[in-house]
């Protein structure tokens, strides 16, 4: 069968032609490709990663931003949210009670808060970096200029994530305001790699406006990126931005997504992300670990800003989802016979 050829060849050659790439990215494409491919994605992780998941507690360290993107719920103009921002030490005492709970790797993620200047995050990531020198810090905190990458990284910094969110400009200006640019964005993901990061990036699917020939421009943008990390979730509308009466994406095509990165990148660090578990409540996570995702980033934000955090409607931050609910999410895991690995989870080349 040609489509079963094609994802053998997805998995030798971790990459396909444009046209390839969009046959697998069909909506008719058959079950039992969807099931191949996953099977497939889930031997690769296995031979890299064992059953082990990798955690990272998630601190979610402001959610003011200057930009406007039309799918966020942080966007300036949505006036409905209650701005916060975590001091120094709040984001410290959230870092102590990860540490305890056996997290290895913090992500501070952000809006691009105009308040915060590269000092802050200097001097937050050194402090990190000197109270518990046995962990990453993974940045996550939106667009720079190179030498402020250059300074995080030189205050310790190892990961940085930003997601290029598409690498079509067409499409990127049906999904953010004209004051904001794609080359900007392309840029700064060269920057980061430049200056040594781990570099994370990806999209979101079904985002409106969103098509199959999109995706692919994406896959074949990351193949030459060669990304260290890969965020994938579906769109998820928030009622308080343009984009409030839009459908979500797909959580079918989701899992699918991330079994082709996880045959094109084997050894890339794929989290089974928040918005993958939201839309698919009970389920998703774990259907995400088992298609080629090998991290999860449960929430170690003070419970009492979570709820602010609110990038789309519905956002699971609780329970499993939250780093108190850490025994929880292993049991989950077990039962899919999956355990949490609490080593740091560097990437490296396979
Ligand atoms: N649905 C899903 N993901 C979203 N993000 C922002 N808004 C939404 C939404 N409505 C994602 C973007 C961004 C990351 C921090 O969250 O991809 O990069
Ligand atoms: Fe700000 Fe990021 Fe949300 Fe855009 S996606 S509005 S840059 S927080």
């Amino acid at each position: 069968m040609r489509i079963n050829q094609l994802i053998e060849r997805l998995e030798r050659e971790r990459t396909l032609e444009r046209e390839e790439l969009i046959e697998l990215l069909s909506p008719s494409l058959p079950g039992e490709a969807a099931a191949m491919l996953r099977q497939k994605a889930r031997e690769v992780t296995d031979r890299v990663f064992g059953n082990r998941v990798r955690i990272r507690g998630l601190i979610e360290v402001t959610n003011v931003c200057r930009n406007n993107c039309y799918y966020c719920g942080l966007r300036k103009s949505n006036r409905t949210l209650r701005r916060y921002t975590l001091t120094p030490d709040r984001i410290l005492e959230c870092c102590a009670k990860g540490y305890d709970a056996g997290f290895r790797t913090f992500v501070l993620q952000g809006g691009e808060n105009p308040a915060m200047t590269r000092r802050d995050v200097v001097e937050i990531v050194e402090s990190i970096k000197r109270d518990y020198p046995d962990v990453a810090v993974t940045l996550s905190l939106g667009e720079w200029e190179r030498d402020d990458y250059a300074a995080f990284r030189q205050a310790g910094a190892d990961r940085y994530l930003l997601r290029h969110e598409t690498r079509d400009s067409g499409h990127y200006s049906r999904l953010h305001p004209p004051e904001m640019s794609l080359t900007h964005r392309l840029q700064c993901l060269e920057w980061l790699k430049e200056t040594g990061f781990q570099t994370g990036t990806g999209i979101m699917v079904g985002a409106p406006g969103q098509t199959a020939a999109n995706i692919a421009t994406d896959l074949l943008y990351m193949a030459g990126l060669k990304p260290e990390m890969i965020g994938i979730g579906p769109f998820i509308p928030n009622g308080s931005t343009p984009f409030a009466g839009e459908k979500s994406g797909s959580v079918e095509l989701t899992i699918r997504l991330i079994s082709m990165l996880r045959l094109m990148f084997p050894g890339a660090n794929i989290p089974a992300t928040t918005a993958l578990a939201t839309l698919s409540p009970g389920r998703g996570r774990v259907e995400g670990l088992l298609a080629g995702a090998n991290v999860v980033m449960p929430n170690l934000s003070p419970p009492e800003v979570r709820a602010d955090y609110a990038l789309y409607d519905n956002k699971a931050a609780w329970g499993i989802e939250a780093a108190e609910g850490i025994s929880r999410l292993a049991d989950e895991l077990r039962r899919a016979g999956l355990e949490i690995t609490k080593e740091k989870g560097d990437f490296e080349n396979v």
